[in-house]
């Protein structure tokens, strides 16, 4: 999993990015090759002492803010403390998210609205609270804005296992097409766009294992997969930096698979 600081250009270079679970998987990945273009980042999460070793470990231009991603209290605290620490907000990557496996037989009703609470609520907290903050930064024309939300391939095709945690990623991915429109209708010059990966390499997929070795799920895991092996967290990173870039100003709305082929089966 990358925690070094690659490498990189000045894709993002000026702006300031917020990432969501970045403590940890994707979310690291995410906040390193943004680090890696250009952009001065906030690391967010609700693993404090975790986030801000991770934050240390990137070194310059990298900042940790602790967030519960469905707490509105806390999402208000840290938007009031970016934009008092930098004035300004040019991305926010919704990512945090957790995943219990489970059919619909097997999951109470506690799974089912924390899941929900964190890869649903989060980002319609996320959004309300830091679009205002995005809008100003970018209203006179200078700059542009961007929201990505880290739905799922689970929000696109379903699993029988996966009742609580399809539901909250196909509802990001329409929620997020809603904030585009609004955001395309006030003339704000902000993108909001969702990815949707397949089964990456993170501790998420911890899960999956249920007490049996790690690697075994894995390889077969990565037999479902068209291109024969599961991702790489870069695989995702490299995305993001695409859709939060000036490149993709005239994509919102949109929704990219990450799945090394299984949708296009
Ligand atoms: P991960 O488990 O490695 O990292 C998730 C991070 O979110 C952790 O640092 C955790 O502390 C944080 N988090 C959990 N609940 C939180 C809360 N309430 N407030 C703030 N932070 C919280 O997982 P991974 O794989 O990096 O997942 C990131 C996103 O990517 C999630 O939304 C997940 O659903 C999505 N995703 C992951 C896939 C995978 O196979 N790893 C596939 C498709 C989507």
């Amino acid at each position: 999993m990358t925690q070094d600081r690659p490498a990189g250009g000045n894709r993002l270079s000026g702006k300031i990015a917020l990432v969501t679970g970045a403590a940890s998987g994707l979310g690291l990945a995410i906040a390193a090759r943004f680090l890696g273009e250009g952009a001065r980042v906030i690391l967010t999460d609700r693993d404090e002492s975790r986030l801000r070793e991770r934050a240390d470990a990137l070194g310059e231009g990298a900042a940790a803010q602790r967030l519960d991603v469905t707490s509105e209290e806390d999402w208000r605290a840290a938007i009031a403390a970016v934009s008092q620490r930098f004035g300004e907000l040019h991305i926010l990557v919704n990512n945090a998210g957790i995943c219990v496996p489970g059919t619909i037989e097997q999951t109470s009703l506690d799974q089912w609205r924390s899941t929900h609470a964190v890869n649903l609520d989060s980002v319609f907290l996320g959004c309300r609270e830091a679009l205002p903050l995005i809008a100003a930064t970018c209203r006179d024309g200078t700059a542009r804005g961007s929201i990505l939300n880290i739905s799922s391939v689970s929000g696109i095709i379903a699993g029988a296992n996966l009742a609580s945690y399809n539901s909250s990623k196909a509802a990001v991915r329409h929620l997020t097409k809603s904030i585009a429109l609004h955001c395309a209708r006030e003339g704000y010059p902000v993108t909001c766009n969702s990815l949707h990966p397949t089964f990456i390499d993170t501790p998420l997929l911890d899960g999956f294992a249920q007490g049996g070795e790690r690697e075994t799920t894995l390889a077969k895991l990565a037999r479902q997969i068209p291109v024969g092996r599961i991702g790489q967290p870069d695989d995702v990173a490299f995305a993001a930096v695409y859709f939060c870039s000036d490149e993709a100003s005239f994509v919102t709305g949109a929704e990219l698979v990450i799945d090394g082929g299984i949708t296009a089966a």
